[in-house]
């Protein structure tokens, strides 16, 4: 089966092809730098920026994957959830090509597609289903983070998520707090590899706490408090390294902490993880060396498959049209605020 996808939740319009489990193409345009001279995602020019693109990303993916409209078996997008105005400019799209050329339509949830994505590996990158295993999925990223659940393909659970900010969105805003470029993530990542993780204790917020929910507003505000109380420390590059370490190993010990929890109290074997803070090398590693310890397989999504791409919503597009899921009709519209169940 051949697969058009397009993703455009929130500042990635994105544009894939997959056919059998394949990625043949995931072209991904990222707005990163049009929103960095605002500290932020602003909205309004998301949309502008996915209505200008989305024709263009989808013409160089089809072009990528030497596809032609005609081989397409079926069109999908991301329904939910996202930007409002962005989700729309994608699905309709996707939805009015779907339309005219008579093809199955499939509209996905944008969480749900994460948590396959570390299922996706090689080159090409491919999907290995013969080897899937139940496992607890972390989705952790600018707009997300939670724990889910995955008992069988296409059947989840979500355990918790968080009550306020996301990990990224911490690493975000601390990382402005700090006076680093947006976004704050991939910068606190690379001065924190030069810091000492100990040097200043930030809390590890909801750690002791039963349940498998995150909570990450704390903790910035705490590093808001620290810089208030020493002012200009953070201009001294070492003591700026050694502020995003300890940032780091507060976030990263929480997210894996709770994870190893769920698992064990869960009593599955296999941890994923994906989304843009799995990109983070020092998550990556505990992550690793976590798993190692307590005997679990760990799988996590190829850093070009964590930030945000439509080549997970095609994967796991074409793999519920496979198992017989219910096409999305030409009537149905965006779901901004979709919870994942
Ligand atoms: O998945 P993504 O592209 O978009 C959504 O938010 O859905 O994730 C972007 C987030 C940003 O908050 C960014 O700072 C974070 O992922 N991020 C990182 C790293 N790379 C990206 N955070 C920590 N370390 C990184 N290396
Ligand atoms: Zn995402």
């Amino acid at each position: 089966m051949t697969v058009l996808a397009i993703e455009t939740s929130c500042d990635e319009t994105s544009a894939a092809v997959v056919r059998d489990g394949r990625v043949l193409s995931n072209v991904v345009s990222s707005q990163i730098e049009l929103h960095a001279e605002y500290g932020g995602v602003v909205p309004e020019l998301a949309t502008r920026e996915h209505l200008r693109n989305w024709m263009p990303v989808t013409q160089a993916a089809l072009r990528e994957a030497q596809v032609g409209p005609a081989e397409l078996d079926a069109i999908a997008a991301t329904q939910g959830p996202g930007l409002p105005n962005a989700l729309m400019i994608g699905f309709k799209a996707a939805q009015a090509l779907a339309f005219a050329l008579r093809k199955p339509f499939l509209g996905v949830h944008h969480h749900e597609a994460h948590l396959y994505s570390p299922w996706v590996a090689g080159d090409p990158p491919s999907a290995d289903f013969a080897s899937f295993q139940p496992n607890v999925s972390l989705i952790v990223s600018g707009g997300h983070t939670m724990l889910v659940h995955v008992r069988a393909e296409l059947e989840h659970r979500v355990l918790g998520s968080t009550l306020d900010d996301a990990a990224g969105e911490c690493f975000d805003k601390t990382g402005k707090l700090l006076g680093l470029p947006y976004p704050g993530g991939p910068e606190m990542d690379r001065l924190a590899a030069e810091g000492n993780p100990a040097a200043y204790d930030f809390p590890r917020p909801l750690l002791r706490e039963a349940n498998d929910d995150f909570s990450f507003a704390g903790l910035k505000t705490s590093v808001r408090y620290f810089l208030e109380k020493h002012p200009g420390l953070a201009d001294d590059r070492q003591k700026l390294r050694d502020l995003c370490a300890s940032v780091q190993a507060a976030i990263v010990e929480t997210l894996v902490a709770k994870t190893v929890r769920a698992v064990r109290r869960l009593g599955v074997t296999c941890v994923t993880a994906s989304g843009g803070v799995t990109c983070n090398r020092s998550l990556r590693a505990e992550l690793a060396d976590a798993c190692a310890r307590e005997g679990f397989v760990l799988r996590l999504a190829d850093r070009s498959l964590c930030t945000d791409n439509a080549a997970m919503i095609g994967i796991l597009a074409e793999r519920k049209l496979l198992k017989s899921s219910p096409e999305t009709s030409f009537d149905a519209d965006i779901e901004p605020g979709w919870v994942l169940a």
